[in-house]
């Protein structure tokens, strides 16, 4: 009898890795860090899955807009320098891959789209920002919906969504689980300045909400949390769902 392999084809998963895990403040050990991230893209490559990864802008990113700020004003001229500090970023990450013979897209694509068509061809597709007036948690949902994708995992640097500021509030309380419009109620729906920063991006809670992606907000400091969401496992940190 002949048997037919079938491969299931599922679509790409997307992961927002804030930039700020990259600051050397965040992580105490960035090499530590990045030699797990490495790993866990063998394990994912060695599955033949697939992944997006959204890298925020960190440390060059609010360098950037400080200087800049000095003599502009304009945000969205503020927000391109963002922007291409996220591809700095992105370029660290993509060549770290190429460097162990992941399957990496070659090139940072600048929009969504073509992030996602190149996700038919790589293993791994890492881009940065593409558009002033948002951040890259709100690229990383676009490229969720964009691939079909019904979950995005935003890697940040605090442990959940909490009801308000914990760095601030000690007794902020933190969600294990919560909808939509409740993180709406706590991120509000205005624009961020550029270099701002907040637990996840107005705009993409909109765009998750629009387009009914759920979110997976946890700590990325730590990659074995990203990776037990990554394969579906339980994961510590806030489920959002849409
Ligand atoms: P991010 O805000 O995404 O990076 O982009 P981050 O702050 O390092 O990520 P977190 O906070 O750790 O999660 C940095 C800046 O780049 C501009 C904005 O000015 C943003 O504040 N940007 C980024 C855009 O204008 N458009 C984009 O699509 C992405």
């Amino acid at each position: 009898m002949l048997y037919i392999k079938r491969q299931i084809m599922r679509p790409p998963q997307i992961l927002a890795l804030g930039g700020s895990l990259l600051r050397p403040e965040e992580s105490e050990n960035r090499q530590l860090w990045l030699g797990k991230l490495r790993q866990l893209a063998v394990h994912i490559e060695g599955n033949s899955r697939k992944l997006g990864i959204v890298i925020g802008g960190g440390l060059p990113a609010r360098e950037g807009i400080e200087l800049a700020k000095n003599v502009m004003s304009n945000p969205d001229c503020l927000d391109e320098v963002g922007i291409a500090a996220t591809r700095l970023n992105a370029t660290i990450i993509q060549q770290i891959l190429i460097e162990i013979g992941c399957n990496v897209a070659p090139v940072i694509p600048h929009d969504t789209n073509s992030a996602s068509e190149l996700l038919a061809n790589y293993n791994f597709v890492i881009m940065g920002g593409t558009k002033p007036g948002q951040t890259t948690d709100a690229v990383a949902v676009t490229l969720a919906r964009d691939c079909s994708a019904a979950e995005c995992i935003i890697a940040t640097n605090v442990s959940h969504v909490y009801d308000k500021d914990p760095n601030t509030f000690p007794d902020a309380k933190p969600f294990t689980e919560m909808s939509i419009d409740e993180l709406i109620e706590i991120t509000g729906t205005e624009r961020m300045a550029p270099g701002q920063s907040a637990v996840v991006d107005p705009v993409a809670v909109n765009i998750a909400s629009v387009s009914n992606i759920n979110l997976a907000v946890l700590d990325g400091r730590k990659v074995d949390l990203i990776e037990a969401a990554l394969d579906g496992e339980e994961f510590y940190g806030t489920l959002v769902r849409s």
